[in-house]
């Protein structure tokens, strides 16, 4: 694994066999969008799995065909935030495994000459409760200046639990996300080699969004 320079415990690389499968099919260049978009969905199935493994958990009764038993009812206030475009894939998923939570989008879009994110969307409420747990969702994590300006909406609404999921992270974009946000956990399939000189990550997948839908 390519040296990120920062806290390797806020860092998730996902390695499992399914997993990999799944993003092999999504690197690969000759995979169609119809395919590219079921198997992205697929893979953030695993993502949020491996992402909300610490989802807090109340104890409750349930009764079985046969009798009572102890169960548990999720019981955190979780907030997905998807980073248009590429991030609604991630949140499709997200939203099936938790239907409860709440939903903010986030429109940003890269500026590809100065690979700066420039803010074009963004309807967040005027508080949220300090416990909450935030989901930003963007596939792909480059440069890092989309998920830290993502981030960067939520750390000033004093929220305290945030988490970033992607499917490929550039160890570049891994660094500015932790300098700026220590305690941001990140979840990936992949931590890649580098950015090239467009700030395109090296393999990578391309892009994102235009993969999954169309230029
Ligand atoms: C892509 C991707 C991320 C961003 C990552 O979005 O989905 O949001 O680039 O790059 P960064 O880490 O250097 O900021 P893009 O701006 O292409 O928008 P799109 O999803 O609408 O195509
Ligand atoms: N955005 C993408 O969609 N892909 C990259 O490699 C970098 C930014």
């Amino acid at each position: 694994m390519p040296s990120t320079g920062t806290n390797t415990s806020k860092l998730t690389v996902a390695d499992h066999p399914l997993v990999q499968n799944l993003l092999t099919r999504l690197r690969d260049y000759q995979t169609p969008s119809s395919e590219f978009r079921e198997r992205a969905r697929q893979l953030s199935y695993f993502l949020c799995y491996e992402a909300m493994k610490e989802l807090g958990v109340r104890e409750v009764g349930v009764e079985t065909p046969i009798g009572p038993a102890k169960g548990t009812a999720l019981s955190d206030y979780v907030v997905f935030a998807p980073v248009l475009r590429a991030g609604l894939i991630l949140a499709e998923a997200a939203q099936e495994v938790f239907p409860n939570a709440r939903i903010y989008h986030i429109g940003l879009r890269r500026d590809e000459e100065t690979l700066k994110a420039i803010s074009y969307y963004a309807k967040l409420p005027e508080a949220l409760p300090s416990e909450s747990r935030v989901f930003v969702l963007d596939p792909m994590l480059a440069t890092g200046g989309s998920a830290c300006a993502a981030i960067n909406l939520f750390h000033q609404l004093n929220v305290q639990t945030i988490h970033l999921i992607s499917i490929v992270a550039a160890p570049e974009g891994v660094k500015r996300v932790h300098d700026q946000f220590p305690n941001v956990h990140i979840t990936t399939a992949a931590l890649d080699e580098h950015l090239n000189e467009h700030g395109y990550i090296v393999p990578g997948l391309g892009d994102a969004g235009d993969r999954i839908f169309g230029t």
